[in-house]
C-alpha cells in the first residue's frame, strides 16, 4: 500500500495573510493540490490564527474530496470545538504552545496518559480518526497505544536534520519506533521537515508508513518547480516496493 501524501497548506495562508487580501486563494490552492494528486490536505490552526484561520477550516471542509487532517493543540477549547464541529477524517494532536514558531516536540504520552485517553475518546466518539504527534521513542509509542489512538505521527525533524550527515544513523530510532508501532497495531504517519531530498529514504525504511504531511519544503519547491510538478515529484518519492 502506497504512503499517502497530505499537503500542509499553512504556508499558503501565511502568504495570503501577509497582504490582508485573498491572494493566494487558500481554498483554490487546496483544491488544486487535490487535482494535482495529493491524497489529503492538512491544516494547523493556531489560537493566534497567524496562518490558517478557523474560518478557513470551515470553508475547506465541504469542498475537499480527499482526506482532511486537522492538526493542533487539543488543550485549546476553541480547537476541540472546531474539530468536533467540522468532523475531519483525521485529527492530529500536537502539544504546541502559544508563541511557538512551529511544532518542536511530540506528546509525552505517559505523563499525559489520562488526559489523552479522554481527548481520544471524545474525537473517536464523533467518528474522527485520531493521531498523536510523538518523538521516535518506543516508550512514547507504547504510551500512544495505551490512549486508544488510531495512529501516531512521528516527529521527523531530527531525521531530516541529520539525514545529510549520516542517514543510516538518522533513521535508526524511527525504524525502531515504527517496528514497535506495527507490533502494537497502531498506524504510522510522519511529518516535519520532510523534503524531496530525504523523503524517499524515509519511506523505504519505515514499514507500513500510511501517510506523510508535508508543508514547508513542498511549498518552497513549488516556487521553482510549480505546484503540479512538485506534488508529482513528492508522490514519486513515495512509490516504494517493499
Ligand atoms: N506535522 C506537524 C504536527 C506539524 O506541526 C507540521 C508543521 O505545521 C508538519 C507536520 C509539516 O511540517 P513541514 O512544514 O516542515 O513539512
Amino acid at each position: 500500500m502506497a504512503t499517502k501524501l497530505s499537503v500542509n497548506i499553512n504556508k499558503i495562508a501565511t502568504l495570503r495573510n501577509s497582504r490582508g487580501g485573498n491572494n493566494p486563494n487558500l481554498v483554490q490552492v487546496a483544491l488544486d493540490c487535490e487535482r494535482f494528486g495529493a491524497q489529503g490536505i492538512t491544516v494547523h490552526p493556531r489560537p493566534d490564527e497567524r496562518h490558517i484561520r478557523y474560518k478557513d477550516v470551515i470553508d475547506l471542509k465541504p469542498l475537499l474530496s480527499t482526506e482532511f487532517n486537522i492538526e493542533g493543540n487539543c488543550t485549546e477549547k476553541k480547537f476541540v470545538d472546531l474539530v468536533m464541529n467540522i468532523k475531519p477524517e483525521q485529527v492530529t494532536l500536537v502539544p504546541d504552545s502559544g508563541g511557538q514558531l512551529t511544532s518542536d516536540h511530540g506528546w509525552d504520552t505517559i505523563k499525559h496518559k489520562d488526559y489523552l485517553i479522554d481527548m481520544i475518546a471524545q474525537f473517536k466518539s464523533a467518528g474522527i480518526r485520531t493521531s498523536i504527534f510523538v518523538n521516535a521513542d518506543i516508550k512514547m509509542i507504547e504510551g500512544a497505544k495505551a490512549t486508544g489512538a488510531d495512529r501516531i505521527e512521528l516527529y521527523t525533524e531530527s531525521y531530516a536534520h541529520n539525514y545529510s550527515t549520516n542517514k543510516e544513523l538518522a533513521i535508526q530510532s524511527f525504524v525502531a519506533a515504527a517496528k514497535k508501532a506495527n507490533e502494537l497495531n497502531i498506524g504510522i504517519n510522519a511529518g516535519h521537515d520532510l523534503s524531496l531530498e530525504n523523503l524517499n529514504y524515509f519511506a523505504q525504511q519505515i514499514p507500513n508508513l500510511l501517510e506523510v504531511s508535508i508543508g514547508h519544503a513542498l511549498i518552497a519547491d513549488a516556487l521553482y518547480l510549480g505546484l503540479e510538478n512538485t506534488i508529482q515529484l513528492y508522490l514519486r518519492q513515495l512509490k516504494i516496493n517493499h
